[in-house]
């Protein structure tokens, strides 16, 4: 007999994108951004006092709450703060999912989330996008207690328009979490749908846009009464001291926020002609990544190969996508040394 409940003990947890220990590789493989976070953030860590990390933490992140509830035209009563945008899927999961509440979500999309449900032991209902990753109209009829929108899309990097997911919301009985983890690299998101419905909770994180993926920081907008709810499965000290500092002074600094996300979407567009140009095809991306496949070469293969060559990117054996490589947009000069790899596996 295991020591763990059966549904543990049969699943399979969650794989991380591989994060190597050398220093020397061109690493494209988790989508973080590949500028520093803004200088304000370290001058914050250097200013906390002991006395700071002597005591427990302000358990709701104040400062922090009121920063982002400014800049996303909110009350600081709308805002969550979470230990990464994580914390607030797992939070969704143990407050809206069991046996009988379902999860439904629409693939290929964030492979944490069958995880989270298995850890939950709720029954999930993938609905498979098609192949313009259009949002799937079977969604609202599933009857699901969470449904879960990653918006863009990880991995394609599509964005579904807010009018379809507001028409969403208001055809489902139970809540809608948009993941947008990667909104700040979009061209829109939507804050404005937790301020017409009840049901939507927005999940942001501060790994991608504000260069903080080793800091943990994330946080929820959705309604106050969506808020105490979720605050009654949060642990009691979810974010740090530090962090809280840290990732308050990131938002506050707009400016710097700004030019980073421009630089990353100038070279986007770069990385997309090129590697169009290479003979790979992928969507247009709204993220800090692209997902692409080749007309006629396979993607394990070039994945294998850039190994080798101490360049990571995302390669699944999954059915479906296992043809696609996910690469994380990187500076140009880390960008240049994919491309002329992929030159070289494709003796260009
Ligand atoms: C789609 C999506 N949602 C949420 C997250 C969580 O991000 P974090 O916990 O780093 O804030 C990630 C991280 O990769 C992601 O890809």
């Amino acid at each position: 007999m295991s020591y763990f409940r059966d549904n543990i003990e049969k699943m399979t947890g969650y794989t991380p994108g591989f994060q190597p220990n050398q220093v020397e590789v061109v690493k494209l493989n988790t989508n973080e951004n590949p500028y520093p976070p803004s200088p304000e953030v370290l001058k914050a860590i250097a200013e906390i006092k002991p006395e700071q990390l002597r005591r427990y933490p302000d358990p709701m992140g104040n400062a922090f709450r009121e920063a982002a509830a400014q800049i996303n035209g909110v009350e600081p009563d709308w805002i969550m703060c979470c230990n990464g945008g994580d914390d607030l899927l797992r939070m969704a999961f143990t407050a809206f999912c069991d046996r009988k509440r379902p999860v439904a979500y629409p693939v290929p999309t964030y492979s944490l989330y069958p995880v989270l449900a298995n850890i939950q032991n709720c029954k999930v209902v993938e609905v498979g996008f098609d192949k313009e990753f259009n949002l799937p109209a079977r969604l609202a009829r599933v009857k699901a207690a969470l449904t879960i929108v990653c918006n863009p899309n990880a991995p394609s990097g599509t964005i579904v328009k807010a009018d379809e997911l507001a028409e969403l919301a208001a055809e489902i009985k139970g809540v809608l979490l948009i993941d947008e983890a990667y909104v700040d690299f979009a061209a829109r998101n939507c804050t404005e749908l937790v301020k017409q419905f009840d049901n939507v909770i927005i999940l942001r994180s501060l790994s991608k846009g504000y260069s903080l993926a080793g800091l943990r920081f994330g946080y929820a907008i959705a309604k106050p009464d969506m808020i105490q709810g979720l605050l009654k499965v949060k642990d009691s000290y979810n974010v740090d001291a530090i962090a809280i500092a840290a990732a308050t002074a990131a938002i506050k600094d707009q400016e710097y926020f700004k030019q980073n996300i421009e630089k990353v979407k100038l070279e986007r567009k770069r990385l997309t002609e090129q590697l169009r140009e290479l003979g790979f095809e992928m969507p247009e991306s709204s993220s800090n990544f692209v997902f692409a496949e080749h007309k006629t070469r396979k993607a394990k293969e070039f994945f294998d190969k850039l190994v080798q060559r101490n360049i990571y990117v995302r390669y699944w054996d999954i059915a479906g996508i296992e043809n696609k490589l996910r690469i994380s947009v990187g500076t140009p000069e880390q960008d240049d040394v994919l491309l002329s790899a992929l030159k070289e596996i494709l003796d260009m």
